[in-house]
């Protein structure tokens, strides 16, 4: 089972357009599998599900549309979060909030609040957030903590700990739904060995069989991290000796 998932959510303007519906109703059906797809994730035991549900490039968009959003947004936040919290979800929101108007702000400071204790699944919303932007704050902020620091060369350690998910392992399994086949600025510095799904599946039809679907996928995969397979095999027996080993002890004891 991977630890952490990561989604980009794309294609309910298109789901809406086959319809002949409005884009606003296909996001609205785009919170419908949200919803399906946390209750899944918390089930199946997954750690951390990342959700991309807003770049820093989505500002671009008809003025009418991103005011949609930030309502669908809103609402979400003000309706959802005693069932995360009933379901020991916790929430998190990362990007540059600075940008959202000052209600939304506070929702979300409520909603990680309220959410704080809980252990289950960890719920993080990027939200204006860009892989760019993520990186050059971790740096700046690291500069003004350890101005030393950052004279010399910096190892991946020293940044790690100011980047916005710094909370999370790496993701395991990243998916992007929509039949697209590129990162739009998500999370670039912590994808970097990930195991990469693209579904042509649009995000309102994605489900819990979809997921499902891509965790089966993600088990074929074999993760190297560099190294050969023969090397990962090896590990694995080792791996396997060590855990058959320790069961026979208990067993013993
Ligand atoms: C993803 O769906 C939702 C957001 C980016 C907020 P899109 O709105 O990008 O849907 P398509 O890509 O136009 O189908
Ligand atoms: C990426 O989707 C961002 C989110 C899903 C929030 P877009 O639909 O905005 O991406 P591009 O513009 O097609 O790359
Ligand atoms: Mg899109």
């Amino acid at each position: 089972m991977p630890v952490h998932v990561a989604i980009i959510m794309d294609g309910n303007g298109r789901w809406a357009r086959r319809r002949r519906l409005p884009r606003f109703a296909g996001h609205k059906r785009g919170v419908e599998a949200v919803r399906a797809v946390v209750k899944a994730c918390a089930e199946r035991g997954i750690q951390f599900l990342t959700l991309f549900a807003f770049s820093s490039e989505n500002w671009r968009r008809p003025p009418e549309e991103v005011s949609l959003l930030m309502q669908l947004f809103s609402g979400a936040l003000t309706n959802e979060v005693s069932k995360l919290n009933r379901n020991g979800i916790r929430l998190r929101v990362v990007g540059d909030l600075s940008r959202f108007d000052p209600r939304i702000r506070q929702l979300i400071d409520e909603g990680e609040r309220r959410t704080a204790h809980n252990q289950r699944l960890t719920l993080t919303i990027a939200a204006n957030y860009g892989g760019r932007w993520d990186i050059l704050q971790a740096l700046a902020r690291l500069a003004r903590a350890h101005p030393e620091a950052v004279r010399g060369e910096i190892p991946e350690e020293a940044l790690a700990p100011y980047l916005s998910m710094h909370y999370a392992p790496e993701p395991d399994l990243f998916i992007r739904t929509g039949g697209e086949q590129r990162l739009s600025n998500f999370l670039l510095w912590q994808l970097a060995y990930s195991e990469l799904l693209f579904t042509d599946t649009l995000w309102p039809d994605f489900d819990a069989a979809a997921l499902d679907g891509a965790i089966e996928s993600y088990r074929q995969r074999e993760r190297r991290f560099g190294r050969t397979s023969e090397q990962v095999e090896q590990a694995e027996r080792a791996q396997a000796r060590a855990t058959r080993g320790a069961s026979e002890t208990h067993k013993t004891a």
